[in-house]
């Protein structure tokens, strides 16, 4: 099977027990802890920034930590998120005035690098820098929010990242955030995605009578992805 890696998105966590809820999802067989930045310009809404990333490497915390930047302008940031543990660092083309220099800083500091693509967004400028990329992360909704649906455009245009990414053949996850219910992650894994984001699909589908209340709901997602190809 391929290697499916789930990346809980922490917005939809209870931010009372945010500890807790990322020791609870990791526990219940996720991956990669996914942390939605939005700087209330860049996107119409407002969350968290280093200083929560930092506060779940001191709780324990050691899984990679995907630090999804919906932010404008970029760049200062960088390095406060790497000093704060994130392992990936992605961002919006249409955020930086310079994409390369974007990337390129984010490696220098020692993260993963990746480039995330709005809807409507087209993966055009992916050619001229998958040599910096890490991460292709398509957006199924537009971003700023989560418990949105799932944009169905999404699958073609995954399809069409999968050939480039195996066409360049770099090791290049590609991550898939919107959207993504037990309903439909075996259509998105089959369209190419690796890395599946999930905020509302997860965290909603918590079950109190579970030793771990994921436990359930990631053993859907996990049954689901087992079917691919088959
Ligand atoms: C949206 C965020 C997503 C969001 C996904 O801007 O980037 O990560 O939390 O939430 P769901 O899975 O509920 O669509
Ligand atoms: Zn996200």
């Amino acid at each position: 099977m391929a290697d499916f890696q789930l990346a809980p998105s922490i917005l939809s966590a209870n931010f009372a027990k945010l500890g807790e809820e990322v020791d609870n999802v990791l526990a219940s067989g996720c991956d990669i802890v996914h942390f939605d930045v939005m700087d209330n310009h860049y996107v119409p809404n407002l969350t968290i920034g280093p200083l929560v990333c930092d506060a779940l490497r001191k709780h324990g915390v050691t899984a990679p930590i995907d630090v999804h930047l919906m932010i404008e302008p970029v760049d200062a940031l960088v390095p406060d998120f790497a000093k704060a543990g994130a392992s990936y660092i992605t961002f919006h083309p249409e955020a930086s005035r310079h994409v390369d220099r974007t990337l390129q800083l984010i490696q220098g500091e020692g993260c993963k690098s990746g480039l995330v693509f709005n809807p409507a967004t087209p993966l055009d400028c992916l050619e001229w820098v998958i040599d910096k990329v890490d991460m292709v992360l398509l957006m199924s909704v537009n971003p700023g929010f989560g418990g949105q649906s799932f944009i169905p455009a999404t699958l073609e245009k995954l399809r069409q990242a999968r050939k480039i990414i195996d066409a360049s053949g770099r090791d290049i996850r590609l991550e898939i955030d919107g959207g993504v219910k037990a309903s439909n992650i075996r259509e998105i894994a089959e369209a190419g995605a690796d890395t599946f984001v999930a905020g509302s699909g997860i965290f909603g589908g918590a079950n109190d009578a579970d030793a771990n209340r994921y436990d359930t709901i990631v053993q859907q997602f996990r049954d689901e992805l087992a079917k691919v190809g088959s």
